[in-house]
């Protein structure tokens, strides 16, 4: 086509792509450039805007990685992770919630009752739960890998001063479907903002926190692999959480209990002088 002008261009695309193309590419391929041209028709997009959206793709690719993931925080401050993560969600499962950018593979296991603050300072948090079908019966041998930020509200992969694996830990559940660690509460803490995902947010007037959460990944052979967190309820970011994380069935009480009331058969029983909080949080898979 020459006759190419700004009402008829993205029909112009449409026409130039293969006719024998995946359809499933096709479609999204189409809609993208639907939705990108009606954007730039409808706000009339300058070449000075047009060029500050291209430094922010130029940016986020500037300071990727291998640990720092600026694509993916980029999508999660979009809220577009967490619209897909809505898109998938099973309504018999446990919500499945942002990845984010700071897991790393690898994590060293942890035995059911372990702990995984090792000698970090903080409020001791004892966090149980069973892991089942969406019958309610146990799953036996599914596996949690959880991580969390130090007290210092910082990841392991964001702090040289901590071990690779720090508050990282890979628990394999035994027949009872049981999981049980130790750790300190996590804090709250802001996204990474020294890059283009934080300059996204200085233009919107937003701010850069997330509410304080663990991080699991529930898999069994089976069943759909469940990434999500679980927040404190007493939370002050759990209504303006950053990236969009938070989700009813994802947020619980975390109980104070007195050291007494510490069970046995923890890797810290027996130690335990001081109150500490309790929370409870069971997850249901869904089969595949
Ligand atoms: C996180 O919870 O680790 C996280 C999620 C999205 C963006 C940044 C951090
Ligand atoms: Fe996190």
């Amino acid at each position: 086509m020459r006759n190419v002008t700004k009402d008829n261009i993205t029909d112009v695309f449409k026409s130039y792509m293969d006719a024998g193309m995946d359809p499933r590419t096709r479609e999204l391929m189409a809609s993208l450039v639907q939705h990108l041209h009606d954007f730039a028709r409808e706000t009339n997009l300058t070449h000075d805007e047009w060029r500050k959206g291209i430094a922010f793709l130029e940016g986020c690719a500037a300071v990727e990685t291998d640990d720092r993931h600026e694509f993916v925080l980029a999508s999660d401050i979009l809220g577009l992770s967490s619209l897909v993560d809505m898109l998938h969600s099973r309504s018999d499962a446990t919500s499945s919630s942002v990845l984010g950018p700071f897991h790393v593979s690898g994590a060293p296991p942890l035995a059911v009752g372990g702990d995984m603050k090792r000698d970090f300072g903080g409020p001791l948090l004892l966090a149980e739960g069973v892991i089942r079908d969406t019958d309610g019966n146990p799953i036996a041998g599914a596996e949690i890998d959880i991580w969390q930020t130090a007290p210092n509200g910082l990841y392991a992969s964001q702090d040289e001063e901590q071990d690779k694996f720090s508050f990282h830990g890979l628990m394999t559940v035994g027949d009872d479907g049981r999981y049980a660690f130790t750790t300190v509460k996590p804090v709250e803490y802001t996204v990474p903002t020294d890059g283009p995902a934080g300059d996204f947010l200085r233009a919107c007037g937003r701010h850069p926190w997330r509410p304080s959460h663990l991080h699991y990944i529930v898999k069994a052979p089976g069943y759909r692999t469940l990434v999500t967190e679980i927040f404190p309820d007493d939370d002050p970011y759990l209504d303006q959480d950053t990236v969009f994380g938070v989700r009813d069935d994802l947020v619980m009480t975390y109980h104070k209990k007195s050291a007494s009331e510490f069970p046995e058969g923890m890797v810290l029983s027996g130690t335990i002088t001081e109150p500490f909080l309790s929370v409870k949080f069971d997850v249901t898979l869904a089969k595949i």
